[in-house]
């Protein structure tokens, strides 16, 4: 293919996937001296649609990794994208305990939507549960290597075709892929499902939560109601200029400190090329 443009599309609660997808496009797009085009998928109105993708197209497609696997509120939006032929680069990140099983799911939701997933990439971002787990990440070491990784995806693009076989990432078959389960130390399932944050007494209700949670689920009138279901995306409690949004679930609090306990070490980023 001759790549006429260049995407980085994703979804990003906290910012840390648009970082690495955004770092991998721009070079991508540079080295082969083309637009760079963006579509965040985040908010609810974003998933109201998509681009319109062609073989022309080379589009670095990222999403977290949650529980193990692409978020599950994403399927029925990401399965409505399709690619028409464009070739495209599965991108998760995951918050430094292990992405499991969500590359290869993202690679076969591309792949089944008309994509053509010819590289995929893992990287680091610091925990949505967290302000130490992974803290930081991407950082300076994490986007060199995504640059690198968007020069080396683009002199690959040359090469590509509609036959080009889907990317090899590790990661079960479809019909043995679960979702990663919190357990306590009695080896107990933690549901964190209905979990919530609270809203504190520092809260000056700018209304900037409702506006960027991506479930659309925070009433605007009154931020310290739900209208939907909670996600844990963390984009709340991260995002809020007062610090006023926090959870004080003890299965949540608990899983929380066992993935900061047990999860120190630096996790590396993994690329398929
Ligand atoms: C509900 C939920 C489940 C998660 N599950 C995992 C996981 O299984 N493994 C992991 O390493 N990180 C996990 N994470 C962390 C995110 O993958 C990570 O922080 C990611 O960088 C967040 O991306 P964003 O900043 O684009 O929202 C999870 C986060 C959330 C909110
Ligand atoms: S972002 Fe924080 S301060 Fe603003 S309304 Fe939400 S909780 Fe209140
Ligand atoms: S309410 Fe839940 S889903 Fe919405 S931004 Fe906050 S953590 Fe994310």
């Amino acid at each position: 293919m001759q790549a006429k443009r260049v995407w980085a599309m994703y979804w990003s609660a906290t910012d840390t996937t648009k970082r690495v997808v955004t770092a991998v496009a721009q070079q991508a797009a540079q080295a082969l001296a083309v637009p760079l085009k963006e579509y965040d998928f985040t908010l609810p109105q974003a998933r109201q649609g998509a681009p319109d993708f062609t073989a022309d197209d080379l589009v670095v497609f990222g999403t977290p990794t949650y529980a193990g696997r692409v978020p599950n509120v994403l399927l029925k939006y990401l399965a409505t994208v399709e690619g028409h032929g464009a070739a495209a680069v599965p991108v998760v990140t995951f918050g430094n305990r292990a992405f499991d099983d969500s590359l290869i799911e993202l690679r076969d939701i591309l792949s089944d939507n008309g994509f053509v997933p010819f590289a995929a990439a893992a990287f680091v971002g610091e925990h949505s549960f967290s302000t130490t787990l992974a803290a930081g990440r991407p950082d300076a070491d994490d986007l060199d290597k995504a640059a690198q990784f968007g020069r080396e995806i683009a002199a690959r693009a040359a090469e590509i075709t509609a036959d080009t076989q889907p990317i090899t990432v590790p990661g079960r078959g479809r019909d043995e892929r679960t979702y990663y389960q919190p357990r306590d130390r009695a080896g107990n399932s933690i549901d964190i499902r209905k979990v919530k944050p609270k809203t504190s007494e520092a809260c000056d209700d700018c209304g900037l939560c409702a506006k960027l949670c991506p479930m659309g689920s925070i009433n605007p009138e009154n931020v310290r109601e739900f209208t939907g279901i909670c996600i844990k995306c963390g984009a709340c409690v991260k995002k809020c200029p007062k610090g006023a949004k926090y959870y004080d679930d003890p299965g949540y609090l608990y899983h929380k400190s066992e993935l900061e306990e047990g999860y120190r070490r630096r996790a590396a980023v993994s690329l398929f090329l």
